[in-house]
C-alpha cells in the first residue's frame, strides 16, 4: 500500500489502533514493541485476520526501529498506563524517558512523519516529542479530544436516545481533570443541548466527561480505556492521510491562541496531509475563558515538572 503507520507501543491502545487502522484499509502498518515477540505475534494474529475482513493491509510486529522506515505516520503509545487511584500526571515521571527514547529513535527513520502522541500525561508528553525531536508543532499532535468529547457525545446519546452522529460536541483544555467540556458550543442537530437535557443532568454528564478516563480505570482495575482512544487515532490518521481538512478538537502547540502559550493544549484544529492545517479560534466568553486558563496552568505546571526531569 502507498501509505505507512508505525505505531510505537503494541499494548491495549496501540494494537487496537492497528487493528481499527486495518479495517479502514489506509495504511500499511508496523507495530513496535519492547516485550520480545509480543508485536510480533499480535501482528501475524491481525495478519490472519485479513482474508476474513477481505483487507490488503500489510501488519508488520517488530522490535527494530529500522523497519518503521519513512513512515508517514507514527503513532507513540509506548509507557505506562494509568492504576485505580492513580492520575495521569503520576505517570510522568516514568513515561518521559520512554517517550523520549521513543520519539528520538523513530524520528531518525522518518523525520517527515506526522506524530500522533498518545501517551500520558498526554499535553506534556507531545511537547516533550517536540522538544527531543525538533519537528515543527503542526507535526505533532496529540490525541485527546476527540476522545474527551466522544464520552461526553456518548453520554448524551445514552441520556436522550438520539442518534450519536447528531450529537455535536467540544471538549477543549488539557487532558486531565480540569479539561473544559463546552456546553455553549455542543448541540443536537444544531439544537443546544438544553433543549433536551434538563440542566442537573448536563452538569451531571459534564463532570462524568471530566471523570471518563478515571471511571474506565476503576472498572477495568488493570490499565485504562482503549477502544475509544485508538478509534480516535484512527479517526486522525485517516484525515491527515486523506487531506480531509477534518475539524476536531487535539492537543495542538499553542504560541497564544487562546490566551495560551508555549505547551500543547486541547483546541479545534483542521487536520490535513501537514497535520495540524489551522487551529481553529471559537469566540469564548469570560467564564470559558477562565476555565481554560485553569486547565492551561495545570498543564504549564506539568511542563515545569518534566524540565525538572529531562534535559529539554
Ligand atoms: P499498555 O501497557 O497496554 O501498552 C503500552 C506498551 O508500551 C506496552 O506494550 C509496553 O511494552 C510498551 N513500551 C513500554 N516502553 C517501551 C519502549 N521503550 N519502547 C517500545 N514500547 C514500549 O498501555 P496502553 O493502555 O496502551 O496505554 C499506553 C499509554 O497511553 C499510557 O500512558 C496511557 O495512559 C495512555 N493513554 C492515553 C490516552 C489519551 O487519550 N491520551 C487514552 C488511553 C491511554
Ligand atoms: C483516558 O482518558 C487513559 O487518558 C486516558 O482514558
Amino acid at each position: 500500500m502507498a501509505n505507512k503507520i508505525s505505531i510505537i507501543g503494541a499494548g491495549m491502545t496501540g494494537s487496537t489502533t492497528a487493528h481499527w487502522l486495518a479495517e479502514r484499509e489506509i495504511a500499511d502498518i508496523v507495530l513496535v514493541d519492547i516485550v520480545d515477540g509480543m508485536p510480533q505475534g499480535k501482528a501475524l494474529d491481525m495478519t490472519e485476520a485479513m482474508p476474513v475482513i477481505g483487507k490488503d493491509v500489510s501488519i508488520l510486529g517488530t522490535s527494530d526501529y529500522a523497519d518503521t522506515k519513512d513512515s508517514d505516520i507514527v503513532v507513540i503509545t509506548a509507557g505506562l498506563p494509568r492504576k485505580p487511584g492513580m492520575s495521569r500526571e503520576d505517570l510522568l515521571v516514568k513515561n518521559a524517558n520512554i517517550v523520549a527514547s521513543v520519539a528520538k529513535e523513530t524520528y531518525k527513520y522518518s523525520p517527515d512523519a506526522v506524530y500522533i502522541i498518545l501517551t500520558n500525561p498526554l499535553d506534556t508528553m507531545t511537547y516533550m516529542t517536540m522538544k527531543t525531536t525538533g519537528l515543527p508543532p503542526n507535526r505533532v499532535i496529540g490525541q485527546a479530544g476527540i476522545l474527551d468529547s466522544a464520552r461526553m457525545r456518548a453520554f448524551i446519546a445514552m441520556e436522550t436516545g438520539v442518534s450519536v452522529q447528531n450529537i455535536n460536541c467540544y471538549v477543549l483544555g488539557g487532558h486531565g481533570d480540569s479539561m473544559v467540556p463546552l456546553r455553549r458550543h455542543s448541540n443536537i442537530a444544531g439544537v443546544p443541548l438544553e433543549k433536551y437535557i434538563e440542566a442537573d443532568k448536563l452538569d451531571a454528564i459534564v463532570q462524568r466527561t471530566r471523570k471518563g478516563g478515571g471511571e474506565i480505570v476503576g472498572l477495568l482495575k488493570t490499565g485504562s480505556a482503549f477502544y475509544a482512544p485508538s478509534a480516535a487515532i484512527a479517526q486522525m490518521a485517516e484525515a491527515i492521510l486523506k487531506d480531509r481538512h477534518l475539524i476536531v478538537p487535539c492537543a495542538a502547540y499553542l504560541q497564544g491562541e487562546y490566551g495560551v502559550d508555549g505547551i500543547f493544549f486541547g483546541v479545534p484544529v483542521m487536520l490535513g496531509k501537514n497535520g495540524i492545517e489551522k487551529i481553529i479560534e471559537y469566540d469564548l466568553n469570560d467564564e470559558e475563558m477562565a476555565a481554560l486558563k485553569k486547565s492551561a496552568d495545570a498543564v504549564h505546571a506539568s511542563v515545569e515538572t518534566l524540565k525538572t526531569l529531562v534535559e529539554i
